[in-house]
């Protein structure tokens, strides 16, 4: 089964949505660790709960980003993690780390990249004044938030819409859409072809894929 980490900074709604995937079978894969850059980050009760192992990794406790970096890489190895999820993570990794976990890592983002990289994107959505907005999961790369998609999900933006109503309606397709590109990841199905990710169609199942085409029976 994938070993997966779940990279945290805050209150790790997608978290529980991934945990909660998994216990119900609905996600073939073992959460082998949650990291987090932040001790009080409420992400890391919810893993505890869960008999899950923590480890928290702070940037002031390292002399520079790459020092950093090494400290999540070897804690990593030592959990045999094979795809990395950042989850609300707001750390970016330096090109030393990308290169060594290329198209092994995955970002989840509260808007449709393109559209609205970086931080704050609900605000900047709501005064751009778009109609439609949404999630996006996509391969991290050494930009912000620039790698190859893999899923997205659309909400509507609505007339009376604050940050909080549309970061929420958001937040619910983020879920899914986390779920999701997790279940695809596991089951061999993504292949990056330059900037597209091409979903490929689900394997048959087992024992049928070699059965012999039965002939006339008389
Ligand atoms: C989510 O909305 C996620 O998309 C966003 O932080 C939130 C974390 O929520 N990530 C970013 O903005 C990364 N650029 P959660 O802790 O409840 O999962």
């Amino acid at each position: 089964m994938l070993n997966i980490a779940v990279l945290v900074s805050g209150g790790g709604s997608n978290l529980q949505a991934i945990i909660d995937a998994v216990a119900c079978g609905e996600l073939p894969v073992r959460i082998a660790l949650v990291l987090s850059d932040r001790r009080g980050a409420y992400a890391l009760e919810r893993a505890r709960q869960h008999g899950i192992p923590t480890a928290v990794v702070r940037p002031r406790d390292y002399a520079d980003r790459p020092a950093f970096d090494d400290a999540v890489a070897e804690i990593l190895a030592e959990h045999q993690v094979e795809l990395v999820c950042l989850a609300g993570f707001m750390r970016l990794f330096q090109a030393d780390f990308m290169r060594r976990y290329a198209g092994r890592v995955i970002n989840i983002h509260p808007a449709l990249l393109p559209a609205f990289p970086g931080l704050h994107v609900q605000r900047e959505a709501l005064e751009h004044g778009v109609k439609v907005s949404g999630c996006t999961v996509h391969f991290a790369d050494e930009g912000t938030d620039t790698g190859p998609i893999i899923v997205q999900r659309a909400v509507p933006v609505l007339e009376d819409d604050t940050v909080e109503t549309l970061s929420a309606r958001i937040l619910e397709q983020e879920h899914l859409a986390y779920v999701e590109a997790i279940r695809l990841y596991a089951a061999g199905r993504l292949r990056i072809c330059g900037r597209r990710v091409r979903v490929l169609p689900p394997a048959p199942p087992a024992g049928l894929a070699n059965c012999p085409t039965e002939g006339p029976t008389d």
